[in-house]
């Protein structure tokens, strides 16, 4: 067993996923003013750092996605971030990706930045404490999109970072994000879903990426947000499977499944149903931003010194997904 094999079985075992708290200044910004707190690095470090204090991350969380800022940052007891969160139990990650730009030759798509200078930037990571890494691709569907040039760049850079990554002897977290945006149907994002990890893992392999050694971070096969078409949670689970099933190499750990939108409870259950109809050996978890943290932040923001009563959110939410990891949550468990 490599060593990344065991970084990513550790991650995800008995049932833990990922926390991803690396959302960039300005994604951080707009969800801190949604709720009226002002963006300062002290407001963010101070949310962030209860949740990264939370009992939740010894039991439930197995890595927290990091952003620059925080990497840096040091908790109220002087703590270095990573290490807190290592104290705590967790691995430390770090999203290494510049963020999605106008792709040239096809500007109303996005390929995703951050390659160059990559190597010495991961080394600093890797000093940091950093243990995986993220980068994130996004895909639009519309009739067009999402187009061979989208699907074949996006693809090739994820391979470059993963190779890159694994040389830092970390784990990439590669993350293809077919968004939900649209009026899509359910069949659309998943054959669309299907052909842009298959391009994903084709790239991989050309640049000799050790399969064992990553994390998948997809979305689930869900109908657009403007659709017509409703489907089940019980046949978005079983689309799910059959997409990965049939896209992802069978040496790949394990599957963390990005909320992309979908509201906390949605995001559970389906991560639950998911886990009820699987029968591949792929381990399939979380690593959740928004359906982790939505409701931690609404009720931080009422009080932001009310740290035992946010964690206390955060500990539910957190317990509530790793028992989907493991086809064990029900409805009844909710508050
Ligand atoms: P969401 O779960 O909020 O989609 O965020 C996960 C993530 O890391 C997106 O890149």
């Amino acid at each position: 067993m490599s060593e990344l094999n065991k970084i990513a079985l550790k991650i995800l075992e008995n049932g833990k996923g990922i926390l991803a708290a690396d959302e960039s200044t300005g994604t951080m910004t707009k969800r801190l003013e949604s709720v009226n707190i002002q963006s300062t690095p002290e407001n963010r470090l101070l949310f962030r750092e209860t949740l990264f204090s939370s009992s939740c991350m010894t039991e439930c969380i197995g890595g927290v996605i990091l952003y620059d800022e925080t990497i840096k940052q040091k908790s109220s007891k002087k703590n270095k971030i990573p290490e807190l969160i290592s104290e705590m139990g967790a691995a430390p990650g770090i999203k290494v990706d510049t963020g999605a730009k106008v792709l040239a030759g096809s500007p109303d798509e996005k390929v995703t930045e951050g390659l160059d200078g990559l190597r010495e930037r991961l080394k600093e990571y890797f000093k940091l404490g950093a243990k995986f890494t993220k980068w994130r691709g996004v895909y639009n569907i519309t009739k067009n999109f999402p187009s061979e040039l989208s699907i074949q760049s996006n693809a090739h850079a994820l391979a470059r970072y993963s190779s890159l990554v694994q040389e830092s002897n970390m784990v990439p977290i590669v993350e293809p994000e077919v968004l939900m945006d649209g009026e899509h149907s359910a069949n659309e994002c998943y054959e669309k879903t299907s052909e842009v990890i298959k391009k994903c893992f084709e790239e991989l392999i050309l640049h000799k990426v050790d399969l064992t050694g990553i994390i998948l971070k997809p979305n689930m096969i869900l109908a657009g947000n403007k659709s017509k078409d409703k489907i089940s949670n019980d046949e978005i689970a079983k689309l799910t499977l059959k997409c990965l099933k049939n896209s992802v190499p069978s040496e790949v750990p394990g599957i963390t499944f990005l909320s992309g939108g979908q509201s906390e409870i949605e995001a559970t259950e389906n991560l639950n149903l998911i886990n009820k109809h699987n029968d591949t050996n792929f381990i399939m978890s979380y690593s959740y931003g928004r359906a982790l943290q939505h409701s931690a932040l609404k009720f931080w923001s009422k009080d932001i010194k009310d740290i035992e009563g946010t964690q206390k959110i955060f500990n539910h939410r957190a317990k509530m997904n790793t028992l989907a990891a493991q086809g064990k949550w029900s409805k009844d468990l909710e508050i």
